[in-house]
């Protein structure tokens, strides 16, 4: 099963998905956790330590091992040849990071095309390698990505079981999600989710909710809860969340719901 964590910056994509990982993996399944911000930092969420997070190389960002896989030089430009199909069904073993036995991550970093469109060896490489794991019959992926699904395009976007977009309890923060799970359904992921995080008064999130989408999105919330401000200022990750805190029990009940999906429709 693939899901996708979208949503815009700062509404909690990364705490989410950090703790859905955490959550999913107790409950014993095979997690590969993928982070495909430009500025990522779903390692410390999970429980690397901060230093060790720094130096971490983006798989976007790694033209050593870009050029070791695609055949190009780094910086040589336009004209060069190099492979769009180079070997990457190694790259989660090698370069992932474990942070238990069954919960692996590798930080992908942006995946987004410049401007001018070019598509450097690097780039190249941590696409195939999406496309490789999206296409994989393996357990549990969780993508924590920048915005919505336009990043993945189709091809890519299409390959996903669940989309959860993230919001917050904001009249503005709701018409982002509603415009992001427009462009999720465009992309025909079939199962679409909205979490609105940092929920404070749950009957005026429904409310609100109910003024922005007319439709049937299903949604869920998420309270907020001082303890994910306190670990995160810790430096320390999710899983010194207490289980009895209103905010894992909340993404509890979301991981359910998850894979109640996953047996109905017998994704894998
Ligand atoms: N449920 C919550 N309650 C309180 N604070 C939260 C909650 N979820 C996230 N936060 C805080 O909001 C900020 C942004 O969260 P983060 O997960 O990094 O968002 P994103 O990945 O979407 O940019 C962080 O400081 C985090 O501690
Ligand atoms: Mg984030």
């Amino acid at each position: 099963m693939k899901i996708l964590i979208a949503g815009k910056g700062g509404v909690g994509k990364t705490t989410i998905s950090a703790l859905l990982a955490h959550i999913l993996a107790d409950k014993g399944y095979n997690i590969l956790a993928l982070d495909t911000d430009s500025v990522p930092n779903l390692a410390q969420s999970l429980g690397v330590p901060f230093e060790e997070a720094l130096e971490i190389v983006p798989l976007s960002r790694n033209e050593k091992l870009a050029e070791e896989r695609t055949g190009a030089r780094p910086g040589e430009g336009w004209g060069v040849l190099f492979s769009l199909t180079p070997k990457v069904d190694d790259l989660a073993e090698q370069y992932g990071i474990a942070i238990k036995p069954n919960l692996k991550l590798v930080v992908v970093g942006s995946i987004e095309q410049s401007k001018e469109g070019c598509l450097c060896p690097a780039l190249a490489l941590a696409r195939a390698f999406l496309m490789h794991v999206l296409l994989s019959e393996k357990d549990i992926v969780i993508v924590d990505s920048e915005a919505g699904a336009e990043v993945f395009g189709r091809g890519l976007a299409e390959k996903f079981d669940v989309m959860i977009c993230v919001a917050e309890p904001t009249l503005k923060s709701l018409m982002i999600a509603r415009k992001l799970i427009e462009m999720g359904k465009q992309l025909n992921i079939p199962n679409i989710f909205l979490v609105i995080n940092k929920v404070r008064n749950s009957l005026k999130a429904s409310q609100l909710y109910a003024k922005v989408f007319s439709d049937s999105t299903p949604y869920h919330l998420v309270s907020f809860d001082e303890i994910v401000i306190f670990v995160d200022n810790e430096g320390k990750g999710v899983d010194f969340i207490p289980k009895n805190s209103s905010v894992y029990r909340d993404v509890e009940a979301l991981a359910k719901k998850i894979l109640g999906i996953k047996k109905r429709s017998k994704v894998l």
